[in-house]
Parts: C-alpha cells; sequence; structure tokens
C-alpha cells in the first residue's frame, strides 16, 4: 500500500477527462485505473484477449494498486468485454445501464475510496479526509463540484497540507455524484452539518454540470468559501 501511495504521487498529474464505453464495472475502472495514471495506457490497449488483461491487472496490483478479489474480477470483465477483441456496439452497453435509485455508500465506495479511504479519513499528504472536514459543510455545491470538474492546488484541511490534483469526475451520472456527496456530509460530517441541510439532488447536480469550471477555478471558489 505504501509503494502505491509513491507511485501515485510521483505520477500525480492532472488526469484530462477521458471516456469510457459504458458497461457493468466502468465505475470500478475509473476510480482505480487513475489513481497512477490516466486512462491513455487502458484506453490505448483496447483489444487485447482476457488472458492479457488479467496479466496488466495483476501487474497493477503488484505496483500497488488497491484492488481486492471481488473488485479484480469485476475489473477484468468489464476489460475484457468493452476493452476486449470484440467489444458490443454502443447501444447495446447503454442499455445494460441500470437507472435503479443509487447507494450513497455504494458509489461511495466505488468511486471515491480508492483515494479518501473507506471511511473517509484520507491519507496523509497525499488525499484529504473528507471526514471532519469543515470546508464541505459550508456549502454543499462545493464537494459536488471538486466531483465533477476536479481540484487542482495546494489546500489545507484541519492544519494539515495538501498539494495534488483530483481528477474531475464528470463521467459519473448524477444521482451518483448526489449520492456519494450526500454520504460524504450526512455520514461523514454529521456532527458538522447545519440542522436545515437539504441533501443534494441529482436535479441539482445536472444545474451544476453546466458551469463547466477548471480544477483551479474550483480551488478558487474554496478559498472563497473560507473568506467569503
Ligand atoms: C498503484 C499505481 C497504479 C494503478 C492504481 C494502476 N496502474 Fe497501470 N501502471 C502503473 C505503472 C507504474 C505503470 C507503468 C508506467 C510506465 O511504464 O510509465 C502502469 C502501466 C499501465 C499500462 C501500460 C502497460 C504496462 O503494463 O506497462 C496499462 C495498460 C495499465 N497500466 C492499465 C491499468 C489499469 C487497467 C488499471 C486499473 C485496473 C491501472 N493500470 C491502475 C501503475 C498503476
Ligand atoms: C484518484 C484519486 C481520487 C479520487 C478517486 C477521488 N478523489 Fe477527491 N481528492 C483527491 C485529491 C488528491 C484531492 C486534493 C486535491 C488538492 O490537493 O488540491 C481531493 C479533494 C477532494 C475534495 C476537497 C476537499 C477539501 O478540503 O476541499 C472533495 C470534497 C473530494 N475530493 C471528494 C471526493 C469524492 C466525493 C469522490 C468520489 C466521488 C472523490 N473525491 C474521489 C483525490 C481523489
Amino acid at each position: 500500500m505504501k509503494k502505491g501511495i509513491l507511485i501515485a504521487l510521483l505520477l500525480a498529474g492532472l488526469a484530462m477527462a477521458e471516456e469510457l464505453p459504458k458497461g457493468p464495472g466502468v465505475d470500478l475502472v475509473y476510480a482505480k485505473c487513475q489513481i497512477c495514471h490516466d486512462l491513455t495506457y487502458p484506453l490505448q490497449n483496447a483489444g487485447l484477449s482476457e488472458a492479457d488483461w488479467e496479466g496488466i491487472v495483476d501487474d497493477m496490483i503488484d505496483y500497488g494498486a488497491p484492488i481486492n478479489e471481488e473488485e479484480r474480477a469485476v475489473i477484468i470483465k468489464y476489460l475484457a468485454t468493452y476493452l476486449g477483441p470484440n467489444p458490443p456496439p454502443a447501444e447495446e452497453a447503454a442499455t445494460a445501464e441500470t437507472t435503479a435509485t443509487v447507494d450513497g455508500k455504494a458509489a461511495y465506495a466505488a468511486n471515491c475510496a480508492g483515494c479518501h479511504q473507506a471511511e473517509g479519513q484520507g491519507v496523509p499528504g497525499a488525499f484529504p479526509p473528507l471526514k471532519g472536514n469543515p470546508v464541505l459543510v459550508k456549502d454543499a455545491t462545493y464537494p459536488a463540484l471538486v466531483v465533477l470538474f476536479g481540484l487542482q492546488g495546494q489546500i489545507e484541511v484541519n492544519g494539515a497540507a495538501y498539494n495534488g490534483a483530483m481528477p474531475p469526475l464528470g463521467h459519473l451520472d448524477d444521482a451518483t455524484v448526489a449520492a456519494a456527496v450526500n454520504h460524504v456530509l450526512q455520514t461523514f460530517n454529521a456532527k458538522l452539518l447545519p440542522k436545515d441541510f437539504k441533501p443534494l439532488t441529482p436535479e441539482d447536480v445536472a444545474e451544476l454540470r453546466k458551469k463547466a469550471l477548471s480544477p483551479a477555478q474550483v480551488l478558487e471558489l474554496r478559498k472563497k468559501l473560507l473568506n467569503p
């Protein structure tokens, strides 16, 4: 794990928003395969066989990718299907998408925990804590903007400094973004939340998405929240 974080820091650059074909497991690939590098490597290798993808994923685990047995199987299945020798046509993939209501805990686990850790505790010096983080409760739209557009530059959380880059996760649908952010606020920051807090709705996220900010502009917003 330590080694993985080190590599993550060395390679931490701002990943460009690259689109993967939609299909079961795609969220896990977005969450786990951008920790150390962007998606150029997997996209460039489209067409590989299942055995080849298995070898690559195991190499990444050796490099320190935080992927458990269950996730490994889902990721390999996704890569072998959608970046494999015979990918299904795009329409077919789109209908395989679920429209069920999104569970916040699951949305957080699949898309955020790889970096911010299961309980939102973060990793000192690398990934800021989302638990007990007073900046997040000042305005619920701020964490949603970070998820949609990323964040880059020096920040401080409870006296500890971070200077990394969070890649934009704008590929996540509105319901997933709302569910993950509400989980962060209501589960990890329950004590800090104002009494009149209203959870974000997917419609709120759809509105925020129109802003099309850069990660640096999101950092400016953070500064304004702290020094209104
Ligand atoms: C812990 C860090 C880390 C994570 C997480 C990670 N990779 Fe990598 N990946 C690397 C490193 C290091 C290299 C080699 C970089 C180089 O040669 O410049 C690499 C290279 C690659 C390559 C190029 C082929 C090769 O073997 O060198 C592919 C394809 C790839 N990664 C796919 C993935 C996929 C798919 C995932 C998600 C399952 C993933 N990576 C997650 C660290 C990581
Ligand atoms: C690939 C790693 C990675 C993933 C995945 C990730 N983050 Fe982040 N996140 C970061 C980094 C790094 C920072 C700090 C950036 C900086 O130093 O400017 C950050 C910062 C944040 C912040 C701002 C904290 C503050 O004090 O201003 C929020 C909010 C946040 N992330 C929420 C999330 C949520 C919610 C998810 C899942 C939907 C998520 N992140 C997924 C790496 C990640």
